[in-house]
């Protein structure tokens, strides 16, 4: 395995030199780097990246912390944070909270210790720790966090609303998300705020997790509203719980939309594979994850330290599982 020496060698160069180079640190002349660059070709020198971090004080390692990685939504955020990373040579380190307090404090030390470069995280922002590197807030972030790339949940709400409001409801049940969760609540109230502007009556029913550890539980007592209280239409918490929801229609024989309609939540792939497709407001995840790596890249490279608040519009993706007037 050839090592710096042997570059400096064939290079003809000095150890310090090479070392600038590929620290990109201090002057190295033209002509320097031309024959440093050709020795490393030939011999095919790979750099020890546990002695670059340690000369530089960091790595090139970002942590990439979910809530869920059962939901389909953060796979396809991880998708768009790890893209743009390996486009700028920074790898991703992928951190499964499983909605557990205990294990996502567990990575953000881990990531720390190991000298990342930055963490991106998916979970609602805690000021219980103190961070010394830079931290992105993705999808869940509040109003005062100085970083962040989130959708516009109250746009979405409204979304939501409306297309309840033109499909003709009867009797309408808002599955209202943790309350825990900002993006939750943020639009569950422009949900709510535009049914009532439109004079449509509701009740909610509250999801304790946007997880699927307790889908089939949460499915059973909706199924029992549904037949005591003659629901014909309902807002589901995300894209998953709709799904389970319509899949639990379908098997009892209620006919979708017409005996029954529902709507969804994030745009996940499998929405728009559901038969009957699911009608639902579309979050641009891909994009967020990836703007969430150019905003976290742009602060450790110091192009960029200034705070940054970015939401993503949502768009109506209409399918087949609501009513059209
Ligand atoms: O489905 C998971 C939900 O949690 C999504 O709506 C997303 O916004 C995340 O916060």
């Amino acid at each position: 395995m050839p090592t710096i020496k042997d570059v400096a060698k064939e290079a003809g160069v000095s150890v310090a030199s090479v070392s600038r180079y590929m620290n990109k640190k201090g002057y190295v002349s033209e002509t320097t780097q031309q024959r440093i660059q050709k020795a490393i070709d030939k011999l095919a020198y790979q750099p020890n990246e546990i002695a670059r971090s340690l000369f530089q004080k960091k790595t090139n390692m970002i942590g990439l912390i979910i809530p869920d990685i059962s939901n389909p939504f953060f796979p396809m955020l991880a998708r768009g944070v790890e893209d743009y990373l390996i486009e700028r040579n920074y790898q991703m380190v992928l951190g499964n909270a499983a909605n557990d307090p205990t294990r996502e404090k567990q990575y953000y030390q881990m990531f720390q210790q190991h000298n990342f470069a930055g963490i991106i995280t998916a979970m609602e922002p805690r000021d219980d720790f103190e961070l010394k590197l830079p931290v992105i807030q993705v999808d869940r972030a509040r109003a005062e966090s100085p970083f962040y790339v989130r959708s516009d949940h109250e746009l979405g709400g409204s979304l939501v609303g409306l297309a309840i409001s033109e499909s003709t409801p009867k009797k309408v049940l808002v599955m209202r998300g943790p309350q825990d969760i900002v993006n939750a609540t943020n639009r569950h109230q422009s949900l709510t705020q535009t049914l009532t502007e439109n004079k449509i009556a509701y009740s909610e029913y509250q999801a304790e997790t946007f997880g699927l550890e307790s889908i089939h539980q949460i499915v059973k007592e909706i199924f029992v509203e549904i037949g005591t209280e003659g629901f014909d239409t309902i807002a589901a918490t995300n894209d998953m719980h709709a799904i389970y929801l319509i899949k639990e229609a379908v098997s009892r024989g209620i006919k979708i939309p017409t005996d029954l309609q529902i709507i969804g939540y994030d745009g996940i792939d499998f929405a728009e594979l559901m038969v009957p497709q699911l009608t639902t407001v579309s979050q641009s995840v891909y994009e967020m994850g990836s703007l969430a790596a150019e905003m976290l890249l742009n602060r450790i490279e110091g192009t960029a330290n200034q705070s940054q608040k970015v939401n993503l519009p949502v768009i109506l993706s209409s399918g087949e599982t609501l009513r059209k007037r």
